[in-house]
């Protein structure tokens, strides 16, 4: 199997959602935007390795239709409705393992990526499913009530750093960390 990542953008006070607007606590970070679109599509333009990127149901109904399900990248929506409507591009399953096998039926080298929201990140990360997390930090604090797990650091340690980056459109502040296993 391809390795599972969690990617997630995390404000100070690890606030990633709003669940009431379904929709993210801060203003669009383009530059983080671009580094999630390039990172989860990998090498697809150059050798046609087409990625996975699994999702909740919320997560996925959050994003524009006229961007869904994500160009370049095979999607894996996760509901408890055995029948959620699916189309090119577009897969389901009723569980994040469930959605784990279907990626390695598929293609068993591509990446897969856990990409949220709250409770999928929570279960992934329980459930020990998550071979590596691949966080941007915001230097940013804000209101919201979905939160990524704690990272635990007996577990975790943070392999690499990218130094910090200013977004050009909000002025945000972030780092770019990748944790791996202990
Ligand atoms: N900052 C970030 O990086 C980031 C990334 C992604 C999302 N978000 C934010 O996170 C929020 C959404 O997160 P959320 O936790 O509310 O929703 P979510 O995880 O995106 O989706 C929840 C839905 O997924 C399905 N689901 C979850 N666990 C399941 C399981 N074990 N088995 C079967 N189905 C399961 C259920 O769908 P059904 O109801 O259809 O059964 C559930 O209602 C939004 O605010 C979004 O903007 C932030």
């Amino acid at each position: 199997m391809g390795k599972v990542i969690a990617i997630a953008a995390l404000a100070a006070n690890n606030v990633i959602g709003d669940s009431i607007k379904n929709d993210l606590p801060w203003p669009r970070i383009p530059s983080d935007m671009k580094f999630f679109e390039r990172t989860t599509t990998g090498d697809f333009l150059e050798n046609g390795k087409k990625n996975f990127v699994i999702m909740g149901r919320k997560t996925y109904e959050s994003i524009p239709e006229a961007f869904r399900p994500l160009r370049n990248r095979s999607t894996v929506v996760v509901s408890s409705n055995n029948f959620y409507p699916v189309k090119e591009g577009l897969y389901s399953a009723t569980s994040v393992e469930d959605a784990l096998v279907l990626c390695n039926r598929i293609n068993p080298s591509a990446d897969i990526y856990i990409a949220g929201g709250g409770s999928i990140y929570a279960y992934a990360m329980k459930h020990n499913l998550v071979d590596e997390l691949l966080i941007t930090h915001l230097m940013y604090e804000c209101e919201g009530d979905v939160v990524f797990p704690h990272i635990d650091t007996s577990i975790w340690f943070d392999a690499e750093k990218i130094e910090p980056t200013t977004d050009k459109k909000t002025g945000i502040v972030y780092i770019i960390v990748t944790y791996r296993k202990c």
